[in-house]
């Protein structure tokens, strides 16, 4: 009994910021911003809302398959539309779904990998046969548009993968954690907090760095070791895009290389949750992965999180 990866599917607002566009807003320039971090735009929000993005990467993923016939919903989301309803029963109404189990998980942008984690023991507890499992961000509303050190790294976007219940072992290891004494490096207060409105993204990059590389290479070892793979069985590794010299330096210490690593951030930015989903989506859609290749994907994120998975896809 295993669960398999059936379709994927993506959603980016229209709206580009490049970061010319960013050199107007503050006190920055393209070239500090494509040599620190490897981005040169990033999709914001003009209106569509978490669930609304969600919705088409859903839609798109489930191309090929009813949305009334989808028994679970998860989305990964650090940016939900509102604390409740979950962006998961948001999505589901707007899928015209009225039997799915639908819920929302948060680890920042480990997200999307401890949403396929719960997904996939679900589908193996039986009970359940298929699952939409969607990363969904709107982070353009939780940047400070005046600090320079975070808002020239995130965008918006959702993507999203329907799981099936199978014969096939498709989803074949995964390995997660958290470590919440780093949960100040990298944080946006709510509600709950003694901290007052307006709530927005505080990093200090420079630690986080470090520790991204160390962890997600940690990570994506140990993933593979339970899987029983080596570096050079993966054909393609899909780390989370946070920044190109986090990539550049986690494949190089896997001994990776470059032309196996799938890299969209210099178009999206970091989108959190949303990251690996997209990614998926286009590597597939692109033809980088074909029938019976394994692709690793490591992510890292607020908590501190980190989580890695191995797919037959
Ligand atoms: N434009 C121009 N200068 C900037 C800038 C910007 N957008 N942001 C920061 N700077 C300046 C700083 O003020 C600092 O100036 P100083 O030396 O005069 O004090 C200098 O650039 C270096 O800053 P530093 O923070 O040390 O740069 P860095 O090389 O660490 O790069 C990040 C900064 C944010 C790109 C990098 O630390 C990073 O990507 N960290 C990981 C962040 C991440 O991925 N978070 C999400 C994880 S899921």
């Amino acid at each position: 009994m295993g669960v398999r990866l059936v379709s994927t599917g993506s959603c980016l607002p229209d709206k580009v910021l490049s970061n010319f566009d960013l050199e107007k807003m503050v006190d920055t320039s393209d070239h500090w911003i494509t040599t620190r971090t490897g981005i040169r735009e990033r999709r914001i929000s003009q209106g569509e809302t978490t669930s609304d993005m969600a919705t088409e990467a859903a839609f798109k993923a489930l191309s090929s398959t009813s949305p009334e016939e989808v028994e679970l919903i998860v989305v990964a989301t650090a940016t939900p539309d509102a604390f409740f309803p979950s962006t998961a029963c948001k999505v589901q109404s707007k899928l015209g779904n009225k039997r799915a189990v639908a819920f929302d998980v948060s680890a920042a942008c480990t997200g999307f990998i401890y949403a396929l984690y719960v997904a996939d023991s679900i589908l193996r507890s039986k009970d359940i046969k298929n699952a939409l499992v969607i990363g969904a961000e709107r982070f353009s509303k939780i940047v400070n548009w005046e600090d320079r050190s975070t808002c020239i790294l995130f965008g918006d976007g959702a993507g999203a993968v329907y799981l099936e219940a199978s014969e096939d072992e498709g989803i074949l290891a995964f390995d997660l954690g958290a470590d919440g004494s780093y949960g100040e490096l990298l944080s946006v207060p709510s509600v709950g907090s003694n901290e007052d409105f307006p709530f927005f993204v505080k990093m200090k990059g420079n630690e986080v760095f470090k520790i991204a590389v160390r962890t997600m290479v940690e990570s994506a070892k140990r993933v593979l070791e339970k899987a029983s793979l080596k570096a050079e069985d993966i054909s393609l590794l899909i780390p989370h895009q946070a920044n190109l010299r986090i990539i550049n330096a986690v494949a190089q210490r896997l001994n990776i290389p470059q032309e196996k690593v799938f890299v969209n951030l210099d178009k999206y930015g970091n989108t959190s949750a949303a990251s690996i989903p997209i990614a998926l989506d286009e590597a597939l859609r692109q033809g980088k992965l074909k029938k019976g290749d394994l692709v690793l994907l490591v992510a890292f994120g607020g908590g501190f999180t980190w989580g890695s998975c191995v797919i037959k896809v």
